[in-house]
């Protein structure tokens, strides 16, 4: 019998509130602003208060409460009269703190803070002495579920795959950083009635299915496909497949291990790419809540959730003409099933307070109907915005550079492996064609072009809003200006050769010299720097890698222009301006990790 978690009790470990401000500059400013607004009306509980980066001339930061908060408040006649005069008195209300240097009111009552450039200064370097983790936002859970990549055994791993695997794993990284514990869960569909005509098939070409050797059944898609059409075109053969599968789930031994066998060759290849892209995923397929199912679906039987529906059993949900099917009618269990299950178990087993789940948008429906079946049942509160939840992380198709679905020239879907070969031998041509083979030895060459080429790939899906669409194109991917990985490989590399030229010890630099902000160039990139961590924690927050792209592309940006007009070697400002440079390095290099991108150090 099942445990069940109440809706009580499964929302488990709700981090304090307290927890969840520290960190980046946004949240130590609105835990100021919290204060003051507590003394400013004191009668209005919690109001949560709103500071946002700026960039105009007032200042660094903005708190924006004056307005709608006067809107609440100004039937009960407050002391003060209008949004200007309340934003005055949240100013004024304001503790001191070492951060600010100046504080202004604006408009309708904006609060804008300029920080203190001795602050910034102090903060980078003491970043650079006790490293870039002192950084890491702060998120309010403890340990979620990333449910990512998810191929299915015997069919292709296509882009879309590598979609999922790309985003997933970089919101895993970032979860990470944010001392999340993230269980990176690959949901492999290595289950279900095709199991069936494949075994059936391959029982049929090889009598000796078990001596057959990997590479006699290594195609798997291409017997795939025929057992496919097999099934579609004789009934005598798809009367055996059915049988099979019936064989396959009472646990026939020759069965079972033909199964196994097959999921072990699928696994090799998917495993192959992960390496190649230094992914990291525990495996969890459909075929491990298989025992739990038929618990899980008693269980909201006996809730009153389970209906009759044309023999199927089904539950409703609202804002759906169709309901979610949990038992097929033939008896068998679907992808629905499974997923409440590992629903289920994640939350009950696994105490994930955050389940997300990233796969193409087409599967949207799939996700709100069993997350809705999930908060009626009460595993979930009705309440998104607190935990634990679920996200489904949807994202767009990868386009052809002539606007339709990307295929290879024989319309084949296309291969990962190969897509991955184009990358690494047009980023190794191009180092070629700029002499590097005379400099480098081999080695170099070919570790340089697997981080420049599966860095472009991974860079040109994540800097798009991942809701939209995109065109593969390695010309533009590759491209080593503009928005690209490539760009920011040079940016970085020429970063760490500033530092190497300089001849100078950049670990005892930390630790005697001084970070200084001279100029509005060094601080604008020192303010740039800050506001890394709140940046990561709104990537995290709202599921969007992009935005930690914009950042790191505009940090490249703001660096050139400082490096521009800032001349670094045998100046007055040198030390400082060399703690500057390494700053940049380490933040970019942070970046560059949470995007799974290999830093180059010379290009
Ligand atoms: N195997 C599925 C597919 O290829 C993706 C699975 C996503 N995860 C999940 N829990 N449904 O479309």
């Amino acid at each position: 019998r099942l445990a069940w978690a109440t809706k009580t009790q499964s929302v488990t470990t709700m981090a304090n509130q307290e927890d969840e401000k520290i960190g980046s500059v946004k949240n130590q400013l609105a835990e100021l602003f919290g204060a003051s607004l507590r003394v400013t009306v004191p009668d209005e509980a919690d109001v949560e208060p709103l500071v946002a980066a700026c960039n105009n001339n007032f200042g660094d930061y903005q708190c924006n409460n004056a307005m709608s908060l006067w809107s609440k408040i100004k039937a009960k006649k407050p002391p003060f009269r209008g949004p200007p005069k309340l934003g005055e008195a949240i100013k004024d209300n304001l503790p001191a703190s070492e951060m600010i240097e100046s504080v202004s009111v604006a408009g309708a009552g904006f609060v804008n803070v300029v920080l203190s450039k001795n602050w910034m200064a102090k903060s980078i370097q003491k970043m650079l002495i006790e490293g870039i983790d002192t950084w890491a936002p702060k998120r309010p859970v403890k340990r979620a579920v990333v449910d990512f990549s998810s191929p299915n055994i015997a069919k292709e791993m296509h882009v879309g795959h590598l979609r999922s695997t790309i985003i997933g794993d970089t919101l895993a990284r970032m979860l990470e950083f944010s001392n999340v514990e993230v269980l990176r869960r690959n949901h492999v569909g290595d289950w279900g009635t095709q199991f069936g005509m494949l075994i059936e098939f391959l029982f049929e070409k090889f009598p000796n299915f078990e001596d057959a050797t990997e590479t006699a059944i290594g195609d798997l898609q291409a017997f795939y496909k025929a057992s496919k059409e097999r099934f579609d075109s004789d009934p005598a053969f798809k009367e055996r497949a059915q049988q099979a599968v019936v064989r396959l789930q009472g646990g026939e031994v020759r069965y079972r291990q033909a199964w196994a066998q097959i999921c072990e060759i699928s696994r090799n290849e998917f495993y192959k790419v992960y390496q190649r892209l230094g992914i990291h995923l525990e495996e969890k397929g459909e075929s491990f809540y298989n025992p739990y199912i038929p618990g899980v679906i008693q269980a909201l039987t006996e809730m009153g959730l389970v209906v009759e529906s044309e023999g199927a059993r089904v539950i409703n949900v609202e804002g759906h003409n169709i309901p979610l099917i949990v038992v097929k009618s033939d008896g068998g269990f679907n992808y629905a099933s499974t997923d409440l299950t590992a629903l289920w178990y994640r939350l009950n087993e696994e105490k994930a307070e955050w389940i997300i789940y990233v796969t193409d948008v087409g599967q949207q429906q799939h996700f709100d109907m069993f997350f809705k079946a999930a908060k009626r049942a009460g595993w979930l509160p009705e309440d998104d915005s607190s935990y634990p939840k679920t996200s489904h992380v949807g994202f767009g198709l990868v386009l052809g550079e002539d606007g339709k679905r990307f295929r290879t020239r024989s319309s084949e879907v296309v291969r990962l492996v190969d897509l991955l070969d184009e990358a690494k031998t047009q980023s190794k041509e191009e180092l070629m064609k700029r002499g590097k083979d005379k400099e480098w030895t081999e080695e170099e060459i070919e570790s340089t072009a697997e981080a420049v080429g599966y860095g472009a790939v991974k860079y040109a899906d994540l800097k798009n809003n991942r809701l939209t669409n995109y065109t593969f194109s390695f010309k533009q991917m590759l491209d080593d200006k503009g928005n690209t990985a490539v760009y920011l490989q040079y940016a970085h590399a020429r970063i760490c050769s500033i530092i190497r030229r300089s001849g100078k010890d950049i670990e005892e630099l930390k630790k005697t010299g001084a970070v200084e902000l001279g100029n509005d160039y060094e601080r604008d990139l020192a303010l740039h720097l800050l506001r890394f961590a709140e940046v990561v924690e709104e990537a995290c927050t709202n599921l969007l890698p992009n935005v930690l792209c914009d950042y790191v592309f505009n940090l490249s940006e703001i660096f050139s222009k400082f490096y521009d007009k800032c001349k670094v070697v045998g100046t007055d400002e040198e030390t400082s301006r060399l703690l500057l440079c390494e700053a940049s390095g380490v933040v970019m290099r942070k970046c560059f990790d949470l995007l799974g991108i290999t830093p180059v150090h010379r290009l």
